[in-house]
């Protein structure tokens, strides 16, 4: 039977335009990750905010398989606000993948409480201080052995990245995989040493994009540039 999945240039002509701070070859991760994956399963978004990534993994969704988009929409939070999940809803019916996602309107930690069943792909890009995204990896424990997860912004914001340094050093079932910019790829398996020395490695980095964060802030974008940040934008 043909694949009626579109292709990834589709599928980015519809996300790119959605506010949000996925890359391109970071969303290509995702779709290809998702693309890979078995029909019939389960993908878990944390924090879908106006769609643009929940859009990327939905299109890429084989047959008879669901997208679960968490989020609780909070109008206190500066991502938050009432008219987010109106326009996420209206992305998703626009890219044609509203039939696929079901959105629920809270918080990782409530959805996660009353979830059962198993999960095929994790996305984490929810609240990004340590101890939520602690709370967040706790959702792997429902991915399928040899399952994939995905976490944005794991080299680019302190509290992803001292969740991640709390988690993987210490975990009997996350190997790091590598990273697409600052998004890190977890199989989930019994890591080896070379996994966790993998992923210590990758610290010097995260330095330089806080440092990077930091000489925007106080304008010093030629500074930056020595550092190989060439973008107005924060590095993800
Ligand atoms: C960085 S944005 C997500 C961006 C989105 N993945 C994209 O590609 O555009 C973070 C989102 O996490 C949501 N969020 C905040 N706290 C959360 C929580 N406890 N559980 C799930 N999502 C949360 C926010 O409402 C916000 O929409």
């Amino acid at each position: 039977m043909d694949d009626a999945r579109p292709g990834f240039d589709a599928v980015w002509a519809q996300a790119d335009p959605i506010e949000g701070w996925l890359t391109r070859q970071q969303a290509r991760v995702l779709y290809d990750a998702v693309h890979a994956l078995p029909p019939g399963g389960t993908v878990v978004e944390i924090g879908s905010h106006h769609g643009r990534s929940t859009i990327v993994l939905a299109s890429a969704l084989p047959d008879s398989s669901r997208l679960l988009a968490v989020d609780p929409f909070d109008p206190g939070w500066r991502y938050g606000g009432p008219d987010t999940r109106e326009l996420l809803l209206a992305h998703l019916a626009a890219a044609g993948v509203a039939d696929r996602v079901e959105v629920l309107a809270t918080t990782s930690r409530a959805a996660r409480t009353s979830y059962t069943g198993a999960v095929a792909l994790l996305y984490v890009d929810g609240k990004h201080d340590c101890r939520t995204v602690r709370d967040d990896l706790r959702w792997a424990s429902f991915v399928v052995d040899g399952g994939v997860v995905l976490v944005h912004d794991a080299f680019s914001s302190l509290g992803v990245t001292l969740a991640l340094l709390r988690t993987l050093p210490i975990s009997s079932r996350l190997a790091y995989a590598g990273r697409t910019g600052s998004l890190a790829r977890l199989s989930v398996r019994r890591p080896g040493v070379g996994d966790r020395l993998r992923y210590l490695r990758e610290l010097p980095w995260f330095g330089r994009n806080l440092l990077v964060k930091v000489l925007l802030r106080l304008r010093l974008r030629p500074v930056a540039r020595l550092l190989r940040h060439h973008d107005v934008h924060d590095p993800f």
